[in-house]
């Protein structure tokens, strides 16, 4: 429907969307300044005790400065009411006293269509409701019962029961002189192919009323009583009103408790709403019957900023959740996210209430896992990563899932955590899952052989123009900025870090960290030591290798600094071990003209170069070089003439 010239102007210009948002929100007294139309309250769109909502009512527009929910009167009005915009501007034409131009008819004719099918819906629950107290319907009322649901909790979901009859609401709504085929439209009656009677959809099915935000009925989830049953659920098919993608099982009442401060959880099915509602978390909802779609996303997230996906902890679930990674990533953006709470294997929210209690659940839901971890199960789960290979593969996936992120902010956050989570899976000092291996000089062929060619970047690099010894200052320098960043795993390392030769810049830093007192914390350690190394020190958190560091970019995460500074250890020491060995080798075979060997020499100290030089724009893989160090020693090692030359 058009509307005339100056229509919408003159509608803004009467409005007062403090007074339009007044109706639903509180506001902050303190904060506000009614006389200039500056109006603050806490946000009617994401769950907060502050108050970051803020109203200016000259320019009748309202922004969140948490959610960053935003618009003008109509758009609090389609958001708040989940109207459509003409819907909105009738209201406000109303409340403006604006008499509404005459509609387009068609589009009157579609909305007078929906208004009459919501009511025949809403007749169709309050019949099925009556039926349930039926003698017809005893063994109903018994599962009911039996499943932890009272009349007050079959009330406050308007429970029903369809009873085992052919035609039973069709003959009751057409006898309250309600058509056919509006009945057929409301998917409550399908016509049967011979073109006999229509019969009634639902029979012999305990019956869940399914409302839009608003309350009106717009469909029925049906569950079999009989075990047999072709399905164990039936829902209302797609209707003019029933558009199950965007639509969710206990949008209003979730969407007022989650206001209230309630969890927004989202559970799979009708019995899990239930069950969560009745154990006090009441801001819970489910899809229906399909899978989580992008606007029930949008539904949520207008909800909360962070549903908590409660997932049946088998397989399904599982993979249920994984493919709404999928669709998540493209729109997550600050204050859109989710969480994913998993249910002990075999059970839904529903089974872990009944079985073990409120506390349970709860419990569960505080462990809710971030949607990064998710990714990283979905890629890592029982994979092995023991190739250069693989772990590009892994890599590859990974990158592609986060590609799918469009906000660069939360892409970036999101990479961050992988490199840390990938810097854990491939530490070799963990030892915890099958392709995690202890560094073994010379230990041959558990390693892959060929060395990994170095990153083009890391070629360009400062390490790979710089002579030899720069790549173990590095190495000094990552040592000595997880420790400075983390004091309190100094003393892990104390024997190690004092028998470890260091460059003379690196040693007067490592000399004032070793004399710091016990129980110093980051910021004083730095203070102390910079007292006598200012620019040492300086110059140590200047570096690029430094600053990526993840010890030094996560202060909280002390083991993983833990790991890192071992791993380091290791890896300055045994490379310093191999150099040493090449050099006496070399010296034992001097004067002996064999070219093999010196082409062997030659290929063990380029390994140990390359070693070097692909430190690290890949943190986390950080062994593969080694690897191949290693056995290239192990080979020259074992091979005859040293071993001749050793006898
Ligand atoms: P579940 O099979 O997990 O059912 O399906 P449930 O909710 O645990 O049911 P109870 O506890 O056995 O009563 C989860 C949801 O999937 C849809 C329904 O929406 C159901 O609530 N579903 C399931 C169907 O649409 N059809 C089916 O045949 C089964
Ligand atoms: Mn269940």
């Amino acid at each position: 429907m058009s509307l005339p010239p100056g229509f919408l102007d003159e509608l803004r210009t009467r409005t007062s969307l403090t007074q339009v948002v007044g109706r639903k929100v509180t506001w902050d007294q303190r904060k506000s300044n009614q006389a200039k139309g500056d109006m603050w309250s806490p946000c009617p769109f994401h769950e907060e005790k502050t108050a970051s909502f803020h109203v200016d009512d000259r320019k009748g527009f309202y922004y969140c400065f948490g959610c960053h929910a935003k618009g003008d009167a109509l758009g609090f009005i389609r958001e708040t009411e989940n109207v459509s915009f003409m819907e909105a501007v009738e209201i406000l034409a109303r409340e403006n006293g604006m008499p509404m131009p005459a509609r387009d008819p068609q589009a009157q004719k579609k909305a007078d269509r929906n208004a009459q099918l919501a009511e025949v819906m809403e007749m169709a629950v309050q019949f099925y409701r009556l039926q349930l107290q039926t003698g017809a319907a005893g063994n109903a009322r018994d599962y009911l019962l039996r499943r932890g649901l009272d009349e007050a909790a079959q009330a406050r979901f308007d429970i029903g029961f369809a009873p085992e009859q052919r035609q039973i609401l069709f003959s009751h709504l057409t006898g309250k002189n309600v058509a056919p085929d509006l009945i057929i439209e409301a998917g409550l009656a399908a016509k049967p192919d011979d073109g006999g009677a229509p019969y009634d959809r639902f029979r012999g099915r305990i019956l869940f009323p399914i409302r839009d935000a608003r309350g009106r009925a717009i469909g029925l989830g049906g569950r079999a009583m009989d075990q047999n049953a072709r399905a164990k659920y039936l829902n209302s098919p797609e209707t003019p009103l029933f558009d199950k993608g965007r639509s969710l099982y206990n949008h209003g009442p979730a969407r007022e408790a989650a206001g209230k401060g309630a969890p927004l959880i989202v559970a799979e099915g009708y019995m899990d709403v239930i069950a969560l509602v009745e154990a006090g978390f009441g801001a819970a909802v489910a899809p229906l019957g399909t899978a989580v779609t992008e606007n029930q996303l949008a539904l949520m997230w207008r909800i909360s900023p962070e549903p908590i996906i409660a997932l049946d902890g088998d397989k399904a679930g599982i993979r249920a959740a994984m493919r709404l990674i999928d669709i998540a990533f493209p729109l997550i953006e600050a204050g859109k996210s989710l969480r994913f709470c998993i249910m002990p294997e075999g059970q839904d929210p529903d089974d872990v209430i009944k079985a073990q209690g409120a506390g349970a659940m709860q419990a569960l839901l505080d462990q809710a896992e971030p949607m990064v971890n998710l990714l990283w199960r979905r890629e890592t789960d029982g994979k092995n990563f023991d190739s250069p290979e693989r772990r590009a593969a892994l890599d590859k996936s990974l990158r592609d899932a986060l590609m799918l992120i469009k906000d660069p902010s939360i892409q970036r956050h999101y990479g961050e955590a992988v490199k840390n989570l990938r810097w854990e899976l491939f530490d070799p000092r963990q030892g915890k899952t099958p392709q995690k291996r202890e560094w073994t000089p010379g230990g041959k062929g558990k390693w892959n052989k060929a060395p990994t060619k170095p990153l083009a970047s890391t070629k360009t690099s400062l390490l790979a123009s710089a002579g030899a010894g720069v790549e173990d200052q590095l190495r000094e320098a990552v040592i000595l900025a997880a420790l400075i960043c983390h004091p309190s795993i100094i003393p892990e390392f104390e024997a190690d870090m004092d028998t470890l030769h260091m460059s003379p810049e690196h040693a007067g830093i490592r000399d004032a960290l070793l004399r710091l007192p016990t129980d110093t914390d980051t910021e004083s350690a730095r203070e102390i030591i910079a007292q006598e190394h200012r620019s040492a020190l300086d110059k140590l958190f200047a570096l690029n290798h430094v600053q990526i560091a993840p010890p030094v970019r996560n202060t909280e995460n002390h083991s993983q600094a833990a790991k890192c500074v071992a791993e380091e250890l290791a890896k300055l020491t045994s490379i310093r071990g191999a150099e040493l060995e090449i050099s006496e080798a070399a010296e034992d075979l001097q004067g002996i003209a064999d070219e093999g060997l010196t082409w062997r020499l030659g290929q063990a100290a380029e390994a140990r170069n390359a070693a070097s030089r692909s430190q690290d724009d890949d943190s986390g893989v950080m062994n593969e070089d080694q690897a191949a160090l290693s056995s290239k020693l192990q080979d020259f090692l074992d091979s005859e003439i040293w071993v001749k030359k050793k006898r």
